[in-house]
Protein backbone atom coordinates (compact mmCIF):
# COMPACT_ATOMS: atom_id res chain seq x y z
CA UNK A 1 0.00 0.00 0.00
CA UNK A 2 1.36 3.58 -1.14
CA UNK A 3 0.93 6.70 1.20
CA UNK A 4 -1.05 7.49 -1.37
CA UNK A 5 -3.80 5.12 -0.75
CA UNK A 6 -3.39 4.77 2.60
CA UNK A 7 -6.58 5.49 4.54
CA UNK A 8 -4.26 7.34 7.64
CA UNK A 9 -2.81 9.60 4.68
CA UNK A 10 -5.83 11.17 3.42
CA UNK A 11 -7.40 11.68 6.98
CA UNK A 12 -7.41 15.04 8.15
CA UNK A 13 -5.72 16.26 11.47
CA UNK A 14 -5.89 14.82 14.28
CA UNK A 15 -6.13 16.22 18.36
CA UNK A 16 -3.94 15.69 20.70
CA UNK A 17 -4.14 17.32 24.16
CA UNK A 18 -0.82 17.44 24.39
CA UNK A 19 0.38 19.34 21.18
CA UNK A 20 -2.78 20.72 19.86
CA UNK A 21 -1.89 23.05 16.83
CA UNK A 22 -4.16 23.18 14.85
CA UNK A 23 -2.73 22.22 10.68
CA UNK A 24 -4.47 22.88 7.42
CA UNK A 25 -6.75 20.62 5.82
CA UNK A 26 -6.84 17.55 4.44
CA UNK A 27 -9.20 16.80 1.35
CA UNK A 28 -12.10 15.87 3.47
CA UNK A 29 -14.20 12.68 3.33
CA UNK A 30 -18.29 12.37 4.63
CA UNK A 31 -19.27 9.18 6.54
CA UNK A 32 -22.24 8.77 8.94
CA UNK A 33 -21.42 6.70 11.92
CA UNK A 34 -22.59 3.37 11.60
CA UNK A 35 -26.17 3.23 13.88
CA UNK A 36 -24.14 0.40 16.12
CA UNK A 37 -21.56 3.19 17.28
CA UNK A 38 -24.01 5.87 17.54
CA UNK A 39 -26.72 4.22 20.10
CA UNK A 40 -24.52 1.01 21.30
CA UNK A 41 -24.96 2.43 24.95
CA UNK A 42 -26.87 4.96 24.88
CA UNK A 43 -30.17 2.92 25.37
CA UNK A 44 -28.58 1.94 29.53
CA UNK A 45 -27.66 5.60 29.85
CA UNK A 46 -30.88 7.16 28.83
CA UNK A 47 -29.95 9.28 25.06
CA UNK A 48 -31.62 9.88 22.35
CA UNK A 49 -31.48 6.79 20.35
CA UNK A 50 -34.47 8.40 18.49
CA UNK A 51 -32.07 10.87 16.89
CA UNK A 52 -30.69 10.32 13.40
CA UNK A 53 -26.49 9.49 13.59
CA UNK A 54 -24.51 13.07 13.37
CA UNK A 55 -22.56 13.37 9.95
CA UNK A 56 -18.97 14.15 10.69
CA UNK A 57 -16.70 16.05 7.92
CA UNK A 58 -13.19 15.02 8.38
CA UNK A 59 -12.90 12.23 10.54
CA UNK A 60 -11.51 8.79 10.58
CA UNK A 61 -13.50 6.08 8.69
CA UNK A 62 -15.57 4.99 10.88
CA UNK A 63 -15.60 1.57 13.06
CA UNK A 64 -12.68 -0.57 15.23
CA UNK A 65 -9.46 -0.98 13.47
CA UNK A 66 -6.53 -3.76 14.28
CA UNK A 67 -3.70 -2.73 15.55
CA UNK A 68 -0.35 -4.61 14.99
CA UNK A 69 3.36 -3.82 16.51
CA UNK A 70 6.06 -5.76 14.37
CA UNK A 71 9.62 -5.44 15.95
CA UNK A 72 8.89 -2.66 17.98
CA UNK A 73 11.97 -1.11 20.17
CA UNK A 74 12.04 1.82 22.22
CA UNK A 75 15.21 3.95 23.40
CA UNK A 76 15.47 6.91 25.51
CA UNK A 77 18.54 8.17 24.42
CA UNK A 78 20.78 5.17 23.98
CA UNK A 79 19.18 3.20 26.24
CA UNK A 80 17.29 0.58 24.78
CA UNK A 81 14.38 0.15 27.50
CA UNK A 82 11.43 -2.37 25.37
CA UNK A 83 12.76 -4.98 22.59
CA UNK A 84 11.09 -6.68 19.71
CA UNK A 85 7.46 -6.33 20.80
CA UNK A 86 5.36 -7.83 18.38
CA UNK A 87 1.32 -7.67 19.37
CA UNK A 88 -1.87 -8.00 17.27
CA UNK A 89 -4.23 -5.99 18.48
CA UNK A 90 -7.60 -7.29 17.05
CA UNK A 91 -10.78 -4.75 15.93
CA UNK A 92 -13.34 -4.67 18.75
CA UNK A 93 -11.32 -7.00 21.18
CA UNK A 94 -10.01 -5.10 24.58
CA UNK A 95 -6.13 -6.01 24.82
CA UNK A 96 -4.55 -5.75 28.28
CA UNK A 97 -0.66 -4.55 28.81
CA UNK A 98 -0.03 -6.16 32.33
CA UNK A 99 3.42 -6.70 33.61
CA UNK A 100 5.56 -4.60 36.87
CA UNK A 101 7.01 -0.80 36.84
CA UNK A 102 9.71 -0.27 34.53
CA UNK A 103 8.78 -2.49 32.14
CA UNK A 104 8.12 -0.51 28.97
CA UNK A 105 3.86 -0.68 28.98
CA UNK A 106 3.72 2.92 28.87
CA UNK A 107 6.48 3.37 26.53
CA UNK A 108 4.83 0.65 23.95
CA UNK A 109 1.19 2.43 24.70
CA UNK A 110 2.72 5.91 23.60
CA UNK A 111 4.07 4.06 20.88
CA UNK A 112 1.12 2.87 19.32
CA UNK A 113 -0.02 6.15 18.70
CA UNK A 114 2.78 8.57 18.30
CA UNK A 115 2.89 10.04 21.34
CA UNK A 116 6.49 8.44 22.29
CA UNK A 117 8.12 10.99 19.54
CA UNK A 118 7.35 13.68 21.67
CA UNK A 119 9.79 12.96 24.43
CA UNK A 120 13.02 14.46 23.05
CA UNK A 121 15.75 11.64 23.62
CA UNK A 122 13.35 8.77 22.37
CA UNK A 123 14.11 6.98 19.40
CA UNK A 124 12.15 3.41 17.97
CA UNK A 125 12.40 0.73 15.88
CA UNK A 126 9.67 -1.65 14.17
CA UNK A 127 6.50 -0.69 12.50
CA UNK A 128 2.94 -0.06 13.94
CA UNK A 129 0.18 -0.85 11.39
CA UNK A 130 -3.23 0.47 11.57
CA UNK A 131 -5.37 -1.88 9.67
CA UNK A 132 -1.94 -2.27 7.85
CA UNK A 133 -0.75 0.86 7.26
CA UNK A 134 2.21 1.73 8.42
CA UNK A 135 1.33 4.51 11.17
CA UNK A 136 4.80 5.92 10.95
CA UNK A 137 5.11 5.74 6.87
CA UNK A 138 6.12 8.63 5.19
CA UNK A 139 3.98 11.43 4.65
CA UNK A 140 1.94 10.11 7.91
CA UNK A 141 0.90 13.17 10.06
CA UNK A 142 1.04 12.19 14.02
CA UNK A 143 -1.70 14.21 14.53
CA UNK A 144 -3.81 12.40 12.43
CA UNK A 145 -2.71 9.13 13.91
CA UNK A 146 -3.56 10.70 17.63
CA UNK A 147 -6.97 11.27 16.42
CA UNK A 148 -7.63 7.46 14.97
CA UNK A 149 -5.98 6.24 18.02
CA UNK A 150 -7.06 8.33 21.29
CA UNK A 151 -5.45 7.68 24.08
CA UNK A 152 -6.53 8.25 28.30
CA UNK A 153 -4.32 8.76 30.74
CA UNK A 154 -4.07 8.00 34.32
CA UNK A 155 -4.45 11.25 35.37
CA UNK A 156 -7.41 12.62 33.92
CA UNK A 157 -6.82 15.64 32.37
CA UNK A 158 -9.72 17.41 31.01
CA UNK A 159 -9.57 21.32 29.88
CA UNK A 160 -10.55 22.18 33.68
CA UNK A 161 -11.73 25.78 32.88
CA UNK A 162 -13.83 24.31 29.31
CA UNK A 163 -17.39 23.58 30.07
CA UNK A 164 -18.05 19.87 30.17
CA UNK A 165 -19.84 20.49 26.76
CA UNK A 166 -16.57 22.37 25.15
CA UNK A 167 -14.62 19.78 26.87
CA UNK A 168 -16.15 17.01 24.64
CA UNK A 169 -16.09 19.17 21.73
CA UNK A 170 -12.19 20.00 22.14
CA UNK A 171 -11.06 17.16 19.80
CA UNK A 172 -13.44 18.51 17.11
CA UNK A 173 -12.48 21.64 17.29
CA UNK A 174 -8.86 21.23 16.76
CA UNK A 175 -9.03 18.85 13.83
CA UNK A 176 -11.28 20.81 12.48
CA UNK A 177 -13.86 18.65 11.71
CA UNK A 178 -17.66 19.93 10.83
CA UNK A 179 -19.95 18.21 12.64
CA UNK A 180 -23.85 18.30 11.26
CA UNK A 181 -25.27 18.07 15.10
CA UNK A 182 -23.46 19.21 17.64
CA UNK A 183 -25.56 18.76 20.26
CA UNK A 184 -26.14 15.05 19.50
CA UNK A 185 -22.64 14.35 19.24
CA UNK A 186 -22.11 15.60 22.81
CA UNK A 187 -25.00 13.33 23.80
CA UNK A 188 -24.16 10.65 22.26
CA UNK A 189 -20.16 11.04 23.22
CA UNK A 190 -21.26 11.92 26.75
CA UNK A 191 -23.53 8.43 26.97
CA UNK A 192 -21.12 6.30 25.34
CA UNK A 193 -18.25 7.08 28.07
CA UNK A 194 -21.27 6.47 30.94
CA UNK A 195 -22.14 9.93 31.71
CA UNK A 196 -24.37 11.52 30.05
CA UNK A 197 -26.96 11.32 32.98
CA UNK A 198 -24.86 12.68 35.41
CA UNK A 199 -23.95 15.73 33.52
CA UNK A 200 -26.98 16.52 31.17
CA UNK A 201 -28.66 19.33 33.49
CA UNK A 202 -25.02 21.11 33.47
CA UNK A 203 -23.09 21.22 30.17
CA UNK A 204 -22.32 24.49 30.75
CA UNK A 205 -20.42 23.89 34.48
CA UNK A 206 -16.60 23.96 33.93
CA UNK A 207 -15.08 20.36 33.37
CA UNK A 208 -12.98 20.57 35.88
CA UNK A 209 -15.74 20.57 38.76
CA UNK A 210 -16.24 16.86 38.39
CA UNK A 211 -15.60 14.37 40.66
CA UNK A 212 -12.44 12.45 39.55
CA UNK A 213 -14.44 9.47 38.22
CA UNK A 214 -16.36 11.99 35.60
CA UNK A 215 -13.34 13.79 34.76
CA UNK A 216 -12.22 10.58 33.75
CA UNK A 217 -15.33 10.08 31.57
CA UNK A 218 -15.42 13.01 30.31
CA UNK A 219 -11.94 12.37 28.63
CA UNK A 220 -13.28 9.10 27.85
CA UNK A 221 -16.23 10.88 26.11
CA UNK A 222 -13.90 13.74 24.47
CA UNK A 223 -11.66 10.85 22.75
CA UNK A 224 -14.71 9.37 21.57
CA UNK A 225 -16.21 12.28 19.54
CA UNK A 226 -14.13 12.41 16.78
CA UNK A 227 -15.04 8.77 16.77
CA UNK A 228 -11.68 6.94 16.71
CA UNK A 229 -11.06 3.26 15.33
CA UNK A 230 -8.75 2.48 18.61
CA UNK A 231 -8.85 3.61 21.90
CA UNK A 232 -5.39 3.51 24.45
CA UNK A 233 -6.05 3.42 27.62
CA UNK A 234 -2.87 3.66 30.08
CA UNK A 235 -3.90 2.67 33.78
CA UNK A 236 -7.33 4.72 33.45
CA UNK A 237 -8.41 3.60 36.97
CA UNK A 238 -5.59 3.58 39.09
CA UNK A 239 -6.46 7.20 40.52
CA UNK A 240 -10.17 6.20 41.08
CA UNK A 241 -12.02 4.74 43.90
CA UNK A 242 -13.52 1.30 43.34
CA UNK A 243 -17.14 2.94 42.39
CA UNK A 244 -15.88 5.24 39.71
CA UNK A 245 -13.44 1.96 38.17
CA UNK A 246 -16.13 0.06 37.92
CA UNK A 247 -18.24 2.48 35.80
CA UNK A 248 -15.14 2.98 33.42
CA UNK A 249 -14.73 -1.09 32.88
CA UNK A 250 -18.52 -0.94 32.15
CA UNK A 251 -17.98 1.69 29.94
CA UNK A 252 -14.96 -0.47 28.43
CA UNK A 253 -17.52 -3.46 28.15
CA UNK A 254 -19.96 -1.17 26.09
CA UNK A 255 -17.14 0.05 23.61
CA UNK A 256 -15.61 -3.06 22.59
CA UNK A 257 -17.58 -3.53 19.70
CA UNK A 258 -17.18 -0.57 17.64
CA UNK A 259 -13.91 0.59 19.10
CA UNK A 260 -10.70 -1.42 19.84
CA UNK A 261 -9.14 -0.66 23.37
CA UNK A 262 -6.02 -1.26 24.64
CA UNK A 263 -5.46 -1.05 28.52
CA UNK A 264 -2.51 -1.03 30.67
CA UNK A 265 -3.43 -2.18 34.39
CA UNK A 266 -1.70 -2.88 37.44
CA UNK A 267 -5.21 -4.57 38.63
CA UNK A 268 -5.35 -8.33 37.83
CA UNK A 269 -8.99 -8.47 38.43
CA UNK A 270 -9.47 -5.80 36.06
CA UNK A 271 -7.08 -7.34 33.43
CA UNK A 272 -8.96 -10.47 34.16
CA UNK A 273 -12.40 -9.07 33.48
CA UNK A 274 -12.36 -6.68 30.77
CA UNK A 275 -10.15 -8.07 28.09
CA UNK A 276 -10.03 -10.28 25.50
CA UNK A 277 -5.94 -10.96 25.16
CA UNK A 278 -3.85 -10.08 27.67
CA UNK A 279 0.16 -9.47 27.09
CA UNK A 280 2.92 -9.93 30.35
CA UNK A 281 5.81 -7.34 29.66
CA UNK A 282 8.85 -8.17 32.01
CA UNK A 283 12.30 -6.71 32.36
CA UNK A 284 15.02 -8.56 34.15
CA UNK A 285 17.29 -6.19 35.90
CA UNK A 286 19.19 -3.59 33.62
CA UNK A 287 17.52 -5.67 30.22
CA UNK A 288 15.07 -3.82 27.81
CA UNK A 289 11.42 -5.14 28.51
CA UNK A 290 9.96 -7.78 26.34
CA UNK A 291 6.82 -9.04 26.42
CA UNK A 292 7.29 -12.83 28.18
CA UNK A 293 3.81 -14.45 26.63
CA UNK A 294 0.82 -12.94 24.81
CA UNK A 295 -2.50 -14.39 24.38
CA UNK A 296 -6.32 -15.48 25.28
CA UNK A 297 -6.89 -13.55 28.77
CA UNK A 298 -8.06 -16.52 30.00
CA UNK A 299 -5.21 -18.70 29.21
CA UNK A 300 -2.70 -16.30 30.42
CA UNK A 301 -4.61 -16.42 34.15
CA UNK A 302 -5.52 -19.85 34.25
CA UNK A 303 -2.68 -21.90 32.31
CA UNK A 304 0.34 -20.05 31.08
CA UNK A 305 3.19 -21.28 28.86
CA UNK A 306 5.49 -19.70 31.17
CA UNK A 307 5.99 -19.58 34.84
CA UNK A 308 6.86 -16.12 35.43
CA UNK A 309 3.54 -15.21 34.10
CA UNK A 310 1.92 -17.21 36.38
CA UNK A 311 3.50 -15.69 39.31
CA UNK A 312 3.04 -12.51 38.18
CA UNK A 313 -1.00 -12.88 37.36
CA UNK A 314 -0.83 -14.66 41.11
CA UNK A 315 0.48 -11.65 42.33
CA UNK A 316 3.95 -13.31 43.68
CA UNK A 317 5.92 -10.39 42.64
CA UNK A 318 5.76 -7.24 40.95
N1 LIG B 1 11.08 10.20 29.35
C1 LIG B 1 11.92 9.23 29.70
N2 LIG B 1 13.25 9.42 29.64
C2 LIG B 1 14.12 8.42 29.97
N3 LIG B 1 13.74 7.20 30.36
C3 LIG B 1 12.42 6.95 30.45
C4 LIG B 1 11.44 7.94 30.11
N4 LIG B 1 10.21 7.41 30.28
C5 LIG B 1 10.40 6.14 30.70
N5 LIG B 1 11.73 5.87 30.80
C6 LIG B 1 12.32 4.58 31.21
O1 LIG B 1 11.85 3.58 30.32
C7 LIG B 1 11.58 2.36 31.03
C8 LIG B 1 10.14 1.96 30.78
O2 LIG B 1 9.28 2.92 31.42
P1 LIG B 1 7.71 2.90 31.28
O3 LIG B 1 7.36 2.70 29.87
O4 LIG B 1 7.19 4.11 31.96
O5 LIG B 1 7.33 1.58 32.11
P2 LIG B 1 5.93 1.13 32.75
O6 LIG B 1 4.85 1.95 32.13
O7 LIG B 1 5.85 -0.32 32.46
O8 LIG B 1 6.05 1.39 34.22
C9 LIG B 1 11.89 2.65 32.48
O9 LIG B 1 13.19 2.18 32.76
C10 LIG B 1 11.87 4.15 32.57
O10 LIG B 1 12.71 4.60 33.58
MG1 LIG C 1 3.42 3.20 33.01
Amino acid sequence: MTDADSPIASAPVAPAPVAPAPVASAPVASYIPGSATANGANGANGAAEHRAPVTLTGGPPPGAATLRSVDLCAWFGDRLVLEDVNLLMPAGQVTALIGPSGCGKSTFIRMLNRMHELVPSASLAGEVLLDGADIYGAGVRAQEIRMRIGMVFQKPNPFPAMTIRENVLAGLKLARIKCSDKDTLVEQSLARAGLWREVKDRLHSPGGALSGGQQQRLCIARSLAVHPNVLLMDEPCSALDPTSTARIEETIGELRDDVTIVIVTHNMQQAHRVSDLCAFFLAAENQPGRVVEFGPTEKIFTEPDDPRTLQYVQGRFG
